[in-house]
């Protein structure tokens, strides 16, 4: 076999948005983050991010939030090809291109989809052969929600959200989006959720029973009524918007709604395909929501779509 031919040109992964179906916030750290105990959901909006050999380290944004993200060093996924390539002692610049389609500060995990897309990418490109774990600890170094995008389904976290379990659960859930037209940044969410809670006794989060019940019986009615979040309040707070979207769904008939992570987007669980069709049309006549998607979940983590060939494979 020539070198050619061994050696990819350009590897695509292909890496899903999160919602929490649960978030528990705990007190705040030593190191400023908080503990957490919360059920991640992989879900079927996607960011495809390709990496190929170049002369020069790079990043290239492309899609609708295109504008929205930094292409400099400070780009997640260029920090995790960095620290990917630190580690293994690869000197080889690679030029990433990031297809983006989850929203930006939108609560969905899209800075730590990029980069988990970026390490299994570069992983097969530098034909690496990692094991999960040692991609999993990278993630970790890199964000909170790094380690769930490799992983995808649906999983407990710990810690401070990095540390996963996986959950027996049944079901594919059918799920509608409302987008904000203004993302809300994380840190600024949990310092508002510190600052409602100020004169509150906080509590080490534990997860519910009933969040657990309902994934082992596959119920979307009862996910629907499990659906909770304690960062609600304090997007809420930042936004005040998001109360109407949330009613606004349940209203048009949503099985539950959340605000998905430190939000801004707002997520409806809905009983099928076509509940999520109408919900949807009704949050876009409501006038209340610009941008209305579907997905399903749960769905697989980060994961190489295009080979070295250039022919995409799934
Ligand atoms: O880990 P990540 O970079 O995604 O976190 C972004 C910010 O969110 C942190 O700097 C911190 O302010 C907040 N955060 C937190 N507790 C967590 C996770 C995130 O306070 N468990």
């Amino acid at each position: 076999m020539s070198s050619a031919a061994r050696t990819p040109i350009g590897v695509t992964a292909r890496v899903p948005a999160k919602v929490n179906l649960e978030l528990m916030v705990g007190p705040r750290r030593p190191d400023g983050f908080h503990h957490l105990a919360t059920v991640f959901q992989a879900v079927g909006l996607y960011d495809d991010v390709s990496v190929e050999l170049a002369d020069d380290w790079g990043v290239t944004v492309t899609g609708p939030y295109a504008d929205q993200v930094p292409t400099d060093d400070s780009n997640l996924a260029m920090r995790a090809v960095r620290l990917l390539a630190g580690e293994t002692g690869i000197d080889v610049p690679v030029h990433i291109t990031i297809d983006k389609d989850i929203p930006v500060a939108g609560g969905m995990a899209g800075g730590s989809a990029d980069a988990a897309g970026a390490l299994v990418a570069c992983d097969a490109l530098w034909g690496l052969g990692s094991s999960k774990a040692v991609l999993e600890e990278l993630a970790a170094e890199l964000g909170s929600d790094v380690p769930f995008a490799l992983t995808g389904g649906t999983a407990m976290g710990s810690g401070r959200g990095d540390r996963l379990a996986p959950v027996l659960g049944r079901g594919r859930y059918h799920w509608v989006f409302a987008m904000g037209d203004a993302g809300l940044s994380t840190p600024a969410v949990y310092a508002e959720c510190d600052r409602l809670r100020a004169t509150m006794r906080v509590h080490e989060p534990v997860p519910s029973a009933s969040m657990m019940s309902a994934l082992r019986s596959g119920d979307a009615a009862a996910l629907g009524k499990a659906l909770s979040n304690e960062l609600q309040p304090a997007a809420i707070s930042l936004q005040p918007r998001l109360d109407g979207v949330l009613r606004t769904g349940i209203e048009y008939g949503a099985l539950g709604g959340i605000v998905s992570g430190s939000g801004p987007t707002v997520a409806f669980l809905v009983a099928d395909t076509e509940r999520g069709l109408d919900l949807a049309v009704a949050l876009t006549a409501s006038g209340t929501v610009s941008v209305v998607k579907r997905a399903v979940g749960p769905v697989v983590g980060a994961h190489v779509v295009t080979g070295p060939t250039g022919r995409r494979s799934s």
